[in-house]
């Protein structure tokens, strides 16, 4: 997975590509490089590591051009090397490109040109596509039949930009299941995997759709149809995303501003329309079994949707982990499946939804990224317009789908009868009470929570636990802690403990419990056998509490507590103090917090 841009002037491109690439980092940060055309010559450089690293060596701005190309990396096909980081040129070097994607034919195209005599620099599936381009143009002699015919003979996913020389004043590029959005200026023009690439300088864009071509100068593009060749016309769409929000906003860390941005995240989930929440709730009753389906993150969104659906719509609704969904479920046309994803990039997820659709099942999905490849293959998509989350490690995102997920479960038990209209639009009034309430609680007990995650700082093993919907709250939490700590978390239901893991607790191990107020008695007690099990084995607890409840204060090593707020809600809150918790624990260790290692944002391999 990698992000790629490409930029048309009449001015200078090379500093402005360079912000680019730094916008685009999420995507990939093994390597990058760039490529610019000036006075009908090609320059190249490109590295290997961070943006920032690789400028200070190869200093990017000093390129001269004001038409040019740029990649991030993130290595999947071939090491993390300078010969394999982009752009690529063609052997007789008047073709580059930059390429996103996976060319799933590259060893076959790769033979034929060999036995032709064209040499291989790189170990990249990329590589074959400038030269095929390059074989293309003899035949042709022309850059734009080259590039498409080139393009007839790959197969898989990508999006590409090219410049060459032979046509010197146009960026070439390409679409298909990987995303590619243009962005539209005075006079200047833009190409990149993601509107943020370009977000400070135009809010214009279009979003390609697949099979789609362009032709991009400064001053005009052209967009045709792959298949025929034919010119279309597609609306701009003006994004609502400014510079500010993009940027960090005088935190640390994008991971801190974004769990800050919370409160505003989830008041924009709760303006998506209704009449688009009913669409999908409406699937839930006219399909015999509904699933929901997300990986990482978005499984354990799923996972507590399955507990909102229940309570809420007296519907049992299966969450599967996309990884596992295409050989576990037998899927049909009377099902209907509700994936999540924040980047709408996902492979195990788009595979899942391949699935489902192959299968006649309905398909519907909660996507944060406009425009991404998963809002186009599913039936009916809701964007949940939480803005970008540029932190490797998902908050705001997943924090935004599950409150979309609860209005949808709201309005299925209202479609059933299991619940008034009445109870159904109150909750919607503590939901947005409920958002002042998370800025409350980030702005008076991130002290506390920097506290705790202090002392606990040499702590190396964790079990975190919940009953009931505090479960995949639980599990959601310690996979935030591992992915930013690298320290071993554990997530598990709370009454599991005793049936196996008990038996590694000891004083040095750490359990972090998910408990609710007392009022929600039957989960407060049956946590509460569970804390003390552990404190039986001499274990340490850290718990959720009540600032009242002094009987389980004297129980624990340590408590977080939290303020009396709606008991319905108080997953969520929890859910979020154990973002920070995470947060500030990895604060302590100085890790890169934003860019934890062996992750990237959008996981498009299988
Ligand atoms: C989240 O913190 C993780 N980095 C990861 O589990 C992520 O949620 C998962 O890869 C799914 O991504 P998506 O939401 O972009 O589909």
């Amino acid at each position: 997975m990698c992000g790629i841009s490409a930029i048309a002037s009449h001015k200078p491109v090379a500093a402005k590509l360079l912000t680019a690439l730094q916008n685009l980092e999420y995507r990939g940060y093994d390597s990058c490089g760039m490529a610019l055309l000036h006075e009908g010559q090609l320059s190249l450089r490109k590295n290997v590591g961070a943006v920032d690293e690789v400028d200070a060596l190869e200093k990017f701005r000093k390129m001269e051009g004001s038409l040019g190309i740029a990649h991030t990396r993130w290595a999947t096909h071939g090491g993390v090397t300078k010969e394999n980081s982009h752009p690529h040129y063609s052997n007789d070097k008047k073709f580059v490109i930059v390429h996103n994607g996976i060319l799933s034919n590259y060893q076959q195209i790769q033979r034929d040109l060999k036995s032709k005599g064209y040499r291989f620099l790189s170990e990249t599936d990329t590589e074959v596509f400038s030269n095929l381009v390059q074989e293309e143009y003899k035949q042709a002699e022309n850059v734009e039949t080259a590039f498409c015919n080139a393009i007839d003979k790959l197969q898989g996913s990508y999006a590409i930009a090219m410049i060459t020389t032979h046509q010197p004043d146009t960026i070439f590029a390409v679409k298909k299941d990987s995303p590619l959005v243009l962005g539209i200026n005075d006079g200047v023009n833009y190409v990149s995997s993601d509107i943020n690439a370009f977000i400070a300088e135009t809010r214009d864009t279009i979003i390609l759709d697949d099979m789609e071509y362009l032709l991009v100068k400064n001053d005009n593009y052209v967009i045709k149809n792959l298949l025929t060749r034919k010119e279309k016309s597609k609306q701009v769409i003006t994004v609502q995303w400014d510079r500010q929000t993009a940027q960090m906003g005088g935190f640390s860390h994008y991971m801190l501003k974004e769990i800050f941005d919370q409160p505003q995240t989830v008041r924009n989930a709760l303006h998506v329309p209704n009449e688009q929440i009913q669409t999908i709730a409406g699937k839930f009753i006219e399909k015999e079994q509904s699933f929901c389906v997300g990986v990482g993150t978005t499984y354990y969104v799923a996972m507590v949707g399955t507990y909102l659906f229940s309570k809420y719509a007296n519907l049992y609704v299966p969450s599967i982990s996309a990884d596992e969904f295409p050989t576990l479920i037998p899927v049909n046309k009377d099902n209907h499946v509700l994936f999540f994803s924040q980047s709408g990039e996902t492979y195990d997820t788009r595979m899942a939804i391949r699935k489902a659709r192959n299968c006649g099942a309905a398909t519907s999905a909660v996507v944060n990224v406009v425009g991404s490849s998963i809002s186009q293959e599913v039936d009916d998509c809701i964007f949940q317009g939480s803005g970008p989350e540029i932190c490797v490690v998902s908050t705001k995102a997943a924090v935004s789908q599950i409150i979309i997920l609860w209005r949808i479960a709201l309005e299925v038990g209202v479609l059933r009868n299991h619940l008034s209209r009445k109870d159904a639009d109150a909750f919607q009034g503590r939901f947005f009470k409920f958002s002042e309430t998370i800025g409350q609680v980030l702005n008076e007990e991130s002290g506390f929570i920097r506290d705790l995650a202090s002392k606990t700082s040499r702590v190396r093993n964790w079990l975190f636990m919940g009953k009931g919907i505090y479960y995949p709250i639980a599990l959601e939490s310690a996979l935030k802690m591992k992915e930013v700590t690298y320290l071993h978390a554990e997530g598990l239901p709370a009454g599991f403990l005793k049936h196996g893991t008990l038996a590694m607790v000891d004083e040095e191990m750490y359990s972090l419990f998910f408990l609710p107020y007392k009022d929600d008695s039957d989960l407060y007690n049956s946590t509460l056998m569970s804390i003390e099990e552990v404190k039986a084995r001499n274990g340490k607890v850290v718990a959720f509490c009540a600032e009242d409840d002094d009987e389980i204060k004297k129980l624990l090593d340590f408590g977080l507590i939290i303020p009396k707020t709606d008991p319905e809600l108080t997953p969520l809150i929890q859910l979020i103090m154990a973002q920070l918790f995470s947060y500030y624990s990895a604060l302590n260790l100085g890790l890169n917090i934003d860019k934890p290692r062996n992750l990237a944002k959008s996981v498009t391999v299988g």
